[in-house]
């Protein structure tokens, strides 16, 4: 990692057994109140935004509900295009495509608004945590019903222990800054 983006990724902290007994729970407040870890952690997933050239390529950023918003919003700034928050199921107020994906317990249904993105629009999806890749999936499927197309997938964190990645396929670069 380049200078800053170490430092900023150990100030991630472990919460033993968070929310439940067994969990590992990684804290990343300590990291956004950290504005040199910030700068550090957006640049860098930011980055697969750009392309070799330092040229942006992407059309808008988008962020799932909730921690998504709060990396995914000046990740959009750093790349000067718009962001476009993914919600859960019944907060957005106009006209809606819906995903579900298929939880532990359950299920959930992330909304994007039908005129957040125009066809052939190229986003970048940013989140905080890979798990099982459920999440970033459905909002594949929300990009693509909006006939625009996922050019890069950045995430904080990528759990290793789970299949996300397998999940979401080779067909689009996924970034993360760290895998535990
Ligand atoms: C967490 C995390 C990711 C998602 C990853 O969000 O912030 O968005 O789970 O899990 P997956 O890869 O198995 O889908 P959560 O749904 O807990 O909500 P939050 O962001 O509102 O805390
Ligand atoms: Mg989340």
């Amino acid at each position: 990692p380049r200078p800053g983006l170490a430092s900023a990724l150990a100030l991630i902290a472990d919460v033993p057994d968070f929310p439940e007994p067994g969990v590992l729970f990684k804290d990343i407040t300590p990291l956004l109140a950290d504005h040199g870890a910030l700068r550090a952690v957006v640049e860098a997933l930011a980055a697969p935004g750009r392309d070799d050239a330092g040229r942006v390529v992407v059309d808008k950023v988008l962020g799932m509900e909730s921690r998504g918003f709060i990396l995914g919003a000046p990740v959009a700034l750093a790349l000067d295009v718009g962001f476009v928050p993914v919600r859960k199921a019944g907060k957005l107020p106009r006209a809606t495509y819906t995903a579900s994906y298929v939880l532990e317990y359950g299920e959930a249904t992330l909304e994007v608004h039908q005129d957040a993105l125009r066809p052939g629009e190229r986003v970048l999806l940013v989140d905080d945590v890979l798990a099982t890749g459920g999440t970033a999936r459905a909002t594949t499927q929300l990009v693509e019903r909006c006939g625009a197309q996922v050019h890069a997938v950045a995430m904080l964190m990528e759990l290793g222990f789970l299949p996300g990645r397998q999940t979401l396929g080779d067909d689009v670069p996924l970034t993360t800054l760290l895998t535990v």
